[in-house]
């Protein structure tokens, strides 16, 4: 099931998420439509509490962007170690349309859960090191537009304002044939 993807600025993107201690059915549903979400978006990651969810889980898929690569669920991430910077162009699936240049370990050591609790280790490098980056901010209460310059943020503060009030005005689409 597609679920709403909060748009930046929302009081509730601001917020911390808290660890996941139980691995159940509901967990495996909020992966899939997490997934789900991404790919429908076009997204490589995204973070629970973009879907309003406070948790610490993420789905990321660089696959469209980097070889080699597939759907990684990610519960309860720890940055275990960072290596080297390097510079992105960063989009986020919460700042529709709009990506800014944000320096990050070019290399990291990541330790989480998979669905069923079991601990994985990993190394990421390239986009996919970018992206548990970005995504782990997520969990913080933190976005790509809170580490670039004040003047840029309120530039792109005014558009997704003009975005928001542009699809509350939408006609909303239906399928069914009009009577
Ligand atoms: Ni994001």
């Amino acid at each position: 099931m597609l679920r709403e993807i909060l748009i930046w600025p929302d009081p509730r993107l601001k917020k911390k998420s808290a660890p996941v201690r139980t691995f159940d059915t509901a967990l495996h549903r909020l992966l899939d439509d997490m997934a789900e979400t991404m790919y429908a978006a076009e997204g490589v990651g995204l973070a629970a509490p973009q879907v309003d969810v406070l948790q610490r889980i993420l789905v990321i898929d660089t696959s469209p962007r980097q070889e080699g690569q597939k759907l990684i669920e990610v519960i309860n991430p720890v940055l275990v170690r960072g290596e080297g910077a390097t510079t992105y162009n960063e989009g986020c699936l919460s700042v529709p349309g709009e990506a800014e240049e944000v320096e990050r370990f070019a290399s990291v050591d990541m330790r989480f859960q998979d669905r069923f609790g079991k601990t994985v280790e990993m190394h990421a490098q390239e986009l996919l090191a970018i992206a548990f980056q970005h995504e782990m901010d997520h969990l913080e209460g933190v976005l790509f537009v809170d580490r670039i310059s004040a003047l840029k943020r309120e530039l792109i503060r005014r558009r997704m304002k003009k975005l928001k009030s542009e699809r509350e005005h939408e006609t909303p689409h239906s399928e069914q044939p009009a009577l």
